[in-house]
């Protein structure tokens, strides 16, 4: 009785092992780890990369540390959120930071997890990966590496906060302007949601360092002042309270001989939106036209949690048109620049359609409050809508960051940040008003010195910003 049982259950086991002869020699050594090697230890290995404060929780190098995540490896592979890459499948192969598995790497990895995830012969084992150690920089080794000039305190009862922090240029740091080549950001806290430092870029969750394509390079000018806007977030509470002071890492040029051309930009942002509560489905769009021959080298939409999808479509001078970059599920934790592998050339007149669609219902698992009406705000509770586009004039003359209406619409007028900012709408922007930045000079603007700025005073000072942006013009290419 007991013998028979051993034999049937014996052949049972055969039969099943047979079935899936190729399946069962899936071992961790020999066929899994080369594929984790390639696309996933980037993230997934002690003090990974870091971007933009999304660390991997998890180290995929030695199979006892491996060997637990098995199955959710197999169902991040299949359900398409691991390795996190937001562009439609119809991009593959167009940009060069693209991050995707093949099929046939994720066969490996679910035939290993559904066939017991064995471990293998250590002696398999390719090789292991070498990355940059702990304190490495992913740029190599910096040319210089500043701080905010002052260690901020992110105070307990914080949850969303926007300061300006400044780092002043010392001759000591750069002794003449220098060519940006490569510019790597390291947040000081978990605390940091995103920075924006000009001329340097930014960093925001899932932003990677940003390394200008040979020729191409913003300018870092000997004297100036970096003003960082940091946004802060975190959980509020007693002992939540943190310190920070980033840092970011700088690569120049050798020689500048060797640069050809400005980084030039555009935003695509639109701020009079209103997104109503309960809408799955809200579109808005914004426009920009080339004035001079342009290539495109990177796309980068960007909205908060309410962000559904987002497109991009090249409308060109010969009547003919495509869709650049199409983000059917944006995810708001991977705020990726795509960077084109070919720069797409774009000739004077080729207009670019900015299309971005909101979910404001309950639908959307993000969404902090489906029943209010959202606009524009920097809080992430609050929405934006920018599709920010790097590209390079190839008459050679730099365009600074523009706004979408169409060429030479330098951005928000003060009249429309008054508007925007106004929030108990009485047509007037006191100081606990003022975004950040404004503040810096709003006793200035104010010339009446009531404590606000009325539409008056913001004509007066648009008008002389407006001047003095005219006259750096034509004084310096530089601005
Ligand atoms: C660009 C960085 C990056 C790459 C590349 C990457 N991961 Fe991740 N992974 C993360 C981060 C950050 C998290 C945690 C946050 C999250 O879940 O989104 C994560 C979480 C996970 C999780 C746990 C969450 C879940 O979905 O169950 C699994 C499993 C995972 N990754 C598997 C993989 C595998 C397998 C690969 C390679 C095929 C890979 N990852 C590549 C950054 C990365």
């Amino acid at each position: 009785m007991n013998t028979w049982k051993t034999i049937a259950t014996a052949s049972l086991g055969l039969t099943l092992t047979a079935g899936l002869a190729s399946a069962a020699e899936v071992t961790f050594y020999k066929d899994v780890l080369p594929v984790l090697q390639e696309n996933c230890q980037v993230c997934h290995r002690p003090s990974g990369a870091n971007l933009g404060g999304m660390v991997a929780p998890m180290a995929f190098e030695s199979y006892k540390e491996t060997r637990p995540w098995a199955k959710a490896m197999a169902k991040a592979v299949a359900n398409k959120t691991m390795p996190p890459w937001h562009a439609a499948p119809q991009h593959q192969g167009e940009f060069m930071n693209e991050r995707t598995i093949s099929q046939e790497n994720m066969d490996i990895i679910t035939a290993w997890a559904n066939t017991g995830a064995k471990r293998g012969n250590p002696k398999d084992a390719p090789a292991s990966r070498e990355w940059p150690g702990k304190d490495g920089w992913t740029i190599g080794t910096p040319d210089l590496i500043l701080k905010t000039d002052q260690v901020f305190f992110v105070e307990d009862d914080v949850e969303d906060l926007y300061v300006d922090l400044t780092t002043q240029l010392t001759d000591d740091m750069i002794s003449e302007d220098k060519f940006i080549k490569a510019v790597e950001f390291r947040p000081g806290s978990s605390a940091v949601h995103h920075i924006i430092a000009m001329p340097l870029g930014g960093i925001a969750p899932g932003n990677e360092a940003s390394v200008y394509p040979d020729g191409i390079a913003s300018v870092l000018k000997k004297g100036s002042e970096i003003t960082w806007q940091m946004h802060y977030h975190k959980e509020p509470g007693p002992g939540t309270g943190m310190y920070d002071q980033s840092m970011v890492a700088i690569k120049f040029y050798d020689n500048p001989e060797d640069v050809k051309f400005r980084m030039s930009g555009a935003h695509l942002g639109r701020f009079d939106f209103n997104i109503p509560a309960g809408e799955s489905s809200y579109t808005i769009q914004q426009e920009y036209t080339f004035p001079n021959d342009s290539e495109i080298v990177s796309l980068m939409p960007h909205f908060h949690l309410r962000g559904k999808s987002a497109k991009y479509e090249a409308f060109y001078p010969d009547g003919s048109s495509e869709v650049l970059l199409d983000v059917p599920q944006y995810d708001f934790n991977w705020q990726t620049a795509y960077k084109y592998n070919d720069f797409k050339k774009a000739p004077a007149g080729t207009k670019i359609i900015f299309t971005s669609v909101f979910d404001n219902s309950e639908g959307n698992v993000f969404n902090p409050d489906a029943t209010v009406d959202i606009g524009w705000g920097r809080p992430t509770t609050d929405e934006m809508s920018f599709g920010y586009m790097s590209f390079v004039d190839s008459t050679g003359k730099y365009q600074p960051m523009m706004g979408g209406a169409g060429a030479g619409n330098g951005g928000l007028s003060l009249v429309q940040i008054v508007n925007m900012f106004d929030k108990n709408e009485d047509g007037l922007l006191q100081k606990d008003e003022a975004p950040g930045r404004l503040t810096r000079y709003f006793d200035m603007i104010d010339t009446n010195k009531d404590g606000a700025i009325d539409a008056k005073e913001a004509a007066v000072a648009n008008k002389f910003t407006k001047n003095r942006r005219r006259g750096n013009q034509r004084n310096s290419s530089d601005d």
